[in-house]
């Protein structure tokens, strides 16, 4: 990376801000787009360019783009359940603010441009079976059909204007620096009910099954996708292994509020049944192994979201 140039949009919220750290840690230079929305200015390393402002704003787009070789696209309104009552903040973002930054690439393209896509691509799932990249894509909300119709721009307008581009379907991340909403980050919102002392909400039964994936994984993901010379192919990013929200609930109780049960509340639209990634392609041809679980990397969570409490 050293000696490289590379934009990150969204730069200052969870997996961006992440990202930067690892990219300056390899030796490159860093530009960062965003308009703090959800992110915040402490998340950007001081070694990083910051350009505070929107994805959909032309001139500053231009700026962030000045010299860049890579870009890493993360900027997005990150809430599934939220985007069904807002489709159209949802679109004007992950689609409209991805098809901005693609005109701007265009007139001199970088050597990568990487997507960060979503799980929320793909179909309702109703067996706990892991979904690989060519199952149907047939999202049940407007967050996934954004997402879904941007991958599909990413990829036609790679291919016609010479931008090498691949598109990464992450499914649940957690770490540290998930910033609290109510629609995003099952693993946090539960944590701040169980230290507010309410029980966690499960909507639905809780036997339905997400793949959580660490943030230092999906940084690793993003970076090996950023330095291939792979283009034009889509590449689910999870560990392989489903957990139940109920799980979740439980591991969470025992450590935080032990014999405080969840309370259940009816499904939300919008939501999959089943989400578990097939990893077989990543592994085979980005060389990609996720290496922490939810099991040992859950009480550095616990922790970081204790001390940002207090802190
Ligand atoms: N967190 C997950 O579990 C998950 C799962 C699948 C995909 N993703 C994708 O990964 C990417 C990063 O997600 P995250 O979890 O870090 O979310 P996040 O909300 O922490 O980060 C997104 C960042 O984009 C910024 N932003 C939003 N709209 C913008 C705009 N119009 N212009 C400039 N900046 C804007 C926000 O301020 C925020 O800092 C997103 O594209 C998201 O769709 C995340």
């Amino acid at each position: 990376m050293k000696g490289r140039r590379i934009l990150v949009t969204g730069g200052a919220g969870f997996i961006g801000s992440h990202l930067v750290e690892a990219l300056l840690a390899r030796g490159a230079a860093v530009h960062v787009i965003d308009n703090l929305s959800m992110g915040r200015r402490e998340n950007v390393p001081p070694g990083a360019r910051f350009y505070e402002g929107d994805i959909l704003d032309d001139r500053l787009v231009e700026q962030a783009l000045e010299g860049v070789d890579g870009v890493c696209h993360l900027a997005a309104r990150v809430a599934i359940r939220d985007s069904v009552a807002r489709f159209l903040e949802d679109a004007q973002t992950n689609l409209m603010g991805t098809l901005h930054l693609l005109h701007h690439c265009r007139k001199r393209p970088p050597k990568k441009f990487v997507f960060a896509s979503s799980m929320a691509v793909y179909g309702d799932c109703p067996h706990p079976r892991p979904v690989s990249e060519t199952s149907p894509r047939e999202p049940i909300s407007p967050y996934g059909l954004s997402k879904l119709a941007a991958e599909k721009y990413v990829a036609l307008i790679g291919r016609q204007y010479g931008l090498p581009s691949v598109r990464l379907r992450y499914f649940n991340v957690f770490g540290p620096r998930q910033a609290f909403t109510p629609y995003v980050g099952v693993i946090t919102i539960f944590i701040q009910a169980l230290r507010q002392g309410r029980p966690p909400i499960i909507f639905g039964d809780g036997d339905q099954q997400r793949d959580f994936i660490y943030v230092g994984d999906i940084v690793r993901a993003t970076l090996l996708a950023l330095e291939s010379d792979i283009s034009g192919e889509a590449f689910n990013v999870g560990t392989g292994r489903g957990t139940s929200v109920r799980e979740v609930a439980a591991m969470l109780s025992q450590r935080l509020r032990p014999g405080l049960e969840p309370r259940f509340e009816p499904p939300q639209p919008g939501e999959i049944r089943h989400s578990i990634a097939d990893i077989s392609k990543i592994r085979r041809m980005l060389g990609f192994q996720p290496e922490g679980g939810l099991a040992e990397r859950i009480d550095e969570v616990i922790a970081w979201n204790r001390t940002e409490a207090t802190g």
